[in-house]
């Protein structure tokens, strides 16, 4: 199956707290295998999910980790359990979210949201005007999540 992605963009950023005490922390060299495993079960069953074994997912996280901004970027915690991450990187002088993802068993109860009011908070006190995204078409659940936040699609991706 051809996938195709589309691009969307929060100018300028706002910023609303979160529903919900959040427990947070940056990442650490130590959590490859725990953001693999996540992605693995957040993406299982999703239109991004093409059969990803858990060495695939370690090099997705080697990627998004090689490029995301520390400051801005962090995992969400549950009892010390990685439940959520929330990834910044920039391209073209944009900072983007790269990736949010967000476990399983914790979908649908304003994580994504939380995750991301949080990210949007870190962005504004660095001064950043704009944000944007890129989500393949007819992943519902992030196209809701972003433009839920006010993101506008810009057009197709790349
Ligand atoms: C996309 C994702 C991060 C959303 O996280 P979440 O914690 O479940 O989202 P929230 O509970 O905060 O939902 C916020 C809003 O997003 C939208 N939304 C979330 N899941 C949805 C779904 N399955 N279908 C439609 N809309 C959805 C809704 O508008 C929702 O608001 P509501 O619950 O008040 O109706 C999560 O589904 C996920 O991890 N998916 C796999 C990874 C992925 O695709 N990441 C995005 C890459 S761009």
């Amino acid at each position: 199956m051809t996938r195709t992605r589309s691009e969307y963009r929060l100018s300028p950023v706002t910023v609303e707290p979160p529903s919900a005490e959040r427990v947070t922390r940056r990442v650490l060299g130590t959590d490859r295998d725990v953001l693999a495993a996540l992605m693995l079960d957040a993406y299982r069953g999703t239109i991004d999910d093409e059969g990803e074994d858990f060495d695939d997912a370690l090099a997705a996280v080697d990627q998004y980790v090689a490029l995301l901004q520390h400051e801005h970027s962090f995992v969400v915690t549950e009892d010390d359990r990685v439940v959520a991450m929330a990834f910044v990187t920039v391209f073209d002088g944009v900072h983007y979210v790269d990736p949010i993802v967000v476990a399983a068993d914790r979908k649908r109860t304003g994580l994504g949201r939380d995750a991301l009011r949080m990210l949007f908070g870190s962005l504004v006190s660095a001064g950043v005007t704009e944000v944007g995204a890129t989500i393949t078409d007819g992943n519902t659940a992030s196209e809701g999540l972003f433009l839920g936040l006010g993101f506008a699609r810009r057009g197709p991706w790349g």
